[in-house]
């Protein structure tokens, strides 16, 4: 795909940042969308160095605020921009140790919010636009960044964190919030919004697959984390580690991985899948749960005040109050 508009979240750094210059080699129209202004045309100036004649905007977008979310879609809308790729990269993880959950203005759990329940919002605003695209040039792309995080069976969290309770969606209850639980639960929602969604969209142009980057201890990603967590990240596994750990990578790496899958011929027609080092994989158990899906894209719907026209569904049995 070249010549086509895609939007990238969290395109400010890491790995969001090279995605975006990757699309922007290969002569795509790339809104950068980033929460810091500053940072946000700092890294359009960046790319624009490089690659002078490149098309790299940048749109504020706070994944946080489903009021920042709405006026992103607006203003993005105005302009009669045929969007064909969106790759949902943004994202936070707190302190994987700490027990004080953080919540936004609008009442939401800081991580869920922002990893998943902004981008469901963000995605589902876009997706009329993006079929219509689909529709005249061809297939439409949405790209979910995930992590091998999302398995409470494996990788970082395994013994340490639980399956997602939708009665406990956001962590509410006393004494169930971690960072680490949270990261997990934001991430896993965002492969059962890829399953759901790909199901629903059958039948389009557009696809939607989610993919793990792969293990990057250079990004910024680790900010929140305790220092002795990022040292361990920095020196141990990209330093010493990286030779014999095959998920950990070099953010370009990463990068280019995360690009070809929203640009590749070679991934032509394939929808609701989970990528890693090019290949689809399964992912953890419960990401297929059919009933976890449902209840959870119904309740995100709820949350974030979206009604879908791809579902004929009525959300009335779910007290809002209850899932805050
Ligand atoms: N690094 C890894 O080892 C690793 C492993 C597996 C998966 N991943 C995934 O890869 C993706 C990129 O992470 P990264 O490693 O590149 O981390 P990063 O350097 O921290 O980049 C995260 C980006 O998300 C943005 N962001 C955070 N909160 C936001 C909000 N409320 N609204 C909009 N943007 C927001 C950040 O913007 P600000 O700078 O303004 O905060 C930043 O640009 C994430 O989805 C992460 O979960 C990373």
């Amino acid at each position: 795909m070249t010549g086509m508009v895609m939007i990238v979240t969290g395109a400010s750094s890491g790995i969001g940042f090279e995605v975006a210059k990757y699309l922007a080699e290969g002569g795509n129209d790339v809104v950068m969308a980033c929460r810091d202004p500053e940072k946000g045309q700092d890294a359009v100036r960046c790319i624009k160095s490089i690659l002078p004649n490149s098309l790299v905007t940048f749109m504020q977008l706070d994944l946080a605020s489903t009021t920042s979310i709405r006026e992103f879609v607006r203003d993005f809308l105005r302009k009669k921009k045929k969007l064909s790729v969106l790759v949902n990269n943004a994202a936070v993880a707190l302190n994987f140790s700490d027990l004080t959950r953080k919540t936004t203005s609008e009442g939401f759990e800081l991580t869920m919010v922002t990893n998943y329940l902004g981008p469901f919002l963000l995605t589902n605003l876009l997706l009329d636009c993006m079929i219509q695209t689909s529709n005249v040039l061809g297939e439409g792309r949405i790209i979910n960044v995930t992590c091998a995080a999302h398995n409470q069976e494996g990788g970082w969290g395994r013994g340490r964190v639980d399956f997602l309770h939708t009665k406990n969606f956001q962590l509410q209850d006393e004494g169930t919030y971690n960072g680490l639980q949270a990261y997990k639960n934001s991430k896993v929602c965002g492969l059962l919004f890829t399953y759901y969604l790909g199901e629903l969209l059958q039948g389009t142009r557009v696809k939607i697959n989610a993919i793990d980057p792969g293990t990057v201890p250079t990004t910024e990603l680790l900010r929140h984390a305790g220092k002795l967590q990022q040292v361990y990240s920095l020196f141990c596994v990209d330093r010493v580690l990286r030779p014999c750990l095959s998920s950990s990578k070099k953010v370009h790496e990463a990068a280019m991985q995360i690009a070809e899958l929203a640009t590749s011929d070679k991934f032509e027609g394939r929808s609701g899948k989970f990528f890693r080092d090019g290949l689809a994989e399964r992912s953890s158990i419960e990401s297929y749960d059919s009933d976890l899906q449902k209840a959870v894209w119904r309740i995100s719907c709820q949350l974030v005040n979206y009604r879908s026209n791809l579902v004929n569904d009525t959300l009335d049995d779910i007290s809002l109050s209850s899932l805050k």
